[in-house]
């Protein structure tokens, strides 16, 4: 399947870095890499982002409301970021379910919520340090799909994205074994729950990706893609990442 390389800007960003958008894009339109290219800048920077991608990369936001619109102050909903040029949402990010409090529940709403706005909805799970140490990765992992995935669940419609929390901006990654057996698990539970479309769905590596170990971790069984934090900031890493696929 092809895979997909989605950067994750997280609170970062002004103005002054959409230049870092704009340089992936022209790259892009210059020689087409081998991945769909998607950045997710902070919602400030959506409809700027968007207008400068011109359609050569997607662009996606990092979290939205599960309702349509009303009396919800400071909320920014599916259709909304649709509105603003997003063909994406990341949704139940481990920094929105740790300082938001997103359950599964909310998770999966939110989901339901971008579907209907026509966004493709990468819904991301992950296990503790403890919870891996304890060997509940397993367990964890499959509570969190089993929560945050609703039924009628598509290829086309969802990204599913396994970053261990112990991994993310520290520099530290799996051996590539227990990656690959950690996604073959999570291919094992879409496929039960999901029949054959369980088969096409990207699941993206997140956690310390950088330009020096992209390609190795790319080339895992079952790691459709890559979702990076830090390193997608720069547009040269970002690139380098893009083009390890
Ligand atoms: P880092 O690539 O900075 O570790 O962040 C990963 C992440 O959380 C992407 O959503």
């Amino acid at each position: 399947m092809r895979p997909m390389i989605a950067g994750n800007w997280k609170m970062n960003g002004l103005l002054a870095q959409l230049v870092e958008i704009e340089t992936i894009a022209v790259a892009c339109a210059a020689s087409p890499p081998q991945a769909d290219c998607l950045i997710c800048p902070p919602a400030t920077l959506l409809a700027l982002a968007a207008r400068l991608a011109a359609g050569r990369i997607a662009i996606g936001a990092q979290t939205c409301d599960a309702g349509i619109s009303g009396a919800y102050t400071g909320d920014i909903s599916a259709n909304m970021c649709r509105n603003a040029g997003a063909s994406a949402v990341i949704l139940g990010h481990s920094e929105r379910r740790r300082f938001h409090g997103e359950t599964n529940e909310q998770v999966s709403t939110k989901v339901r919520a971008a579907w209907a706005a026509g966004l493709l909805a990468i819904v991301c799970i992950g296990e503790t340090e403890r919870q891996r140490v304890e060997g509940r990765t397993r367990t964890v992992l499959d509570d969190q799909m089993d929560g945050s995935l609703p039924d009628g669940l598509t290829a086309q419609t969802t990204v599913v994205a396994h970053e261990p929390l112990w991994s993310i901006g520290t520099g530290l990654t799996p051996e590539p074994a227990e990656i690959e057996a950690v996604h073959a698990r999570i291919r094992q539970a879409l496929v039960a729950r999901f029949g054959d479309e369980g088969l096409s769905v990207n699941i993206l590596y997140g956690g310390s990706v950088t330009p020096d170990n992209a390609r190795d971790i790319l080339q895992l069984a079952n790691v459709d893609g890559a979702l990076v934090g830090g390193a997608s900031l720069d547009a040269i890493a970002f690139e380098a990442i893009l083009r390890s696929a």
